[in-house]
């Protein structure tokens, strides 16, 4: 399969473009951009591209047989459906959609069309150091894990983040850690309690939760604690220990460490490797054009990810404890 694809939204959208173009084969053809100046600038860059303003070009071309959604995440549902509608395979961002019947409906529309792949750009999963750590952690061992979203981008907020409807800070940031997490240890979260500030909104729009702690219940009673930290005076950064009984894996500030004796001994893998993140969607177009590789993260893996982060957005809205349920 020839890959013929187009990208909504060209924020990280870019990213998307550049992972497609030219990787075996693969071109982008169209760019569906709703803001009218990017859109000009769009057209000067990109002369043999199809630029266009309203989605409905991009689903109604039959050529194209992969759609790249990076529009904001309220046009996340309604754009999968109408890919796999047109029978297109979608590269999506995080999140997939904002509600738990949403994931419901995209779940059993994509079983009726087996033929139709999906990946979600979970990028920490291409990372060179968390490879590293995912390679060397021992799950009978791990005892507690620590993982810590710091966005350092409080800006952010403001923009339409505050303006959707069902956008949280969950779907928005910790969802890359419930990931991690869930793929260094292979396992699903029985159950999440979250615990919300809306202090840090000071000076931005949002109203909502902006630095969210969440304590999951993994099984091997194994304890992890995540946070996602909108508004931390910080740069970006992934904050991680894993502590096992035999050593404690660090990203921090500082470095990377691993600590088995006294001495903590630096772990060289590169972070934060931004270079690789292309990985995910080059990845995703070898498995459309059925290479014999495994994918990064699979459709259950995107559904249960999801159904985590719903389980812990109603513990917040609740006040208790949520037992996670999948579909
Ligand atoms: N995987 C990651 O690490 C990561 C990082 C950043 C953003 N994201 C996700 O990417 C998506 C976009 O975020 P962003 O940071 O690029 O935002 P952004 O504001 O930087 O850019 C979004 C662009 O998409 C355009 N757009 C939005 N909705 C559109 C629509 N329906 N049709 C056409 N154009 C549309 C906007 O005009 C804008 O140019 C969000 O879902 C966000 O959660 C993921």
């Amino acid at each position: 399969m020839n890959i013929k694809a187009a990208i909504i939204g060209m924020g990280i959208g870019k990213k998307h473009l550049e992972a497609i173009e030219g990787y075996k084969n693969s071109h982008v053809i169209a760019i569906c951009e709703k803001d009218k100046k990017k859109a000009i600038q769009l057209k000067k860059k990109y002369p043999n591209k199809n630029i266009v303003s309203n989605d409905k070009e991009i689903f109604q071309n039959k050529e194209i047989n992969l759609v790249s959604i990076a529009s904001y995440d309220n046009f996340h549902y309604k754009q999968i459906i109408k890919s796999i509608k047109a029978k297109k395979n979608i590269i999506v961002e995080k999140p997939i959609c904002l509600k738990k019947n949403e994931l419901k409906n995209i779940y059993n529309l994509l079983k009726k069309n087996p033929k139709i792949k999906i990946t979600s750009n979970l990028v920490l999963r291409t990372n060179d150091l968390f490879l590293n750590f995912k390679k060397n952690i021992n799950k009978q061992k791990v005892l507690y894990i620590e993982a810590d979203y710091i966005w350092g981008r409080k800006y952010k907020l403001s923009e339409w983040r505050s303006k959707i409807k069902n956008y949280s800070i969950t779907l928005g940031a910790a969802i890359h850690m419930f990931d991690l997490i869930m793929w260094f240890l292979k396992l699903r979260p029985i159950s999440v309690q979250a615990f919300g500030s809306k202090k840090g909104n000071t000076g931005t729009l949002y109203t909502k939760n902006s630095l969210v702690i969440y304590i999951l219940k993994f099984p091997n009673n194994i304890i992890v604690k995540i946070t996602a930290n909108a508004v931390a005076i910080h740069n970006h950064f992934h904050e991680v220990r894993v502590y096992q009984q035999d050593k404690t894996m660090v990203n921090s500030s500082l470095g990377a460490f691993s600590i088995s004796k006294e001495k903590p001994k630096k772990i060289k893998q590169r972070y934060p490797d931004k270079k690789n993140r292309k990985k995910l969607i080059q990845n995703f177009i070898d498995i459309l054009k059925k290479n014999k590789v495994k994918p990064i993260i699979t459709l259950k893996e995107q559904i249960d990810l999801m159904s985590v982060c719903f389980a812990a957005d109603e513990s917040l809205k609740f006040g208790k404890k949520i037992i996670i349920r999948y579909l």
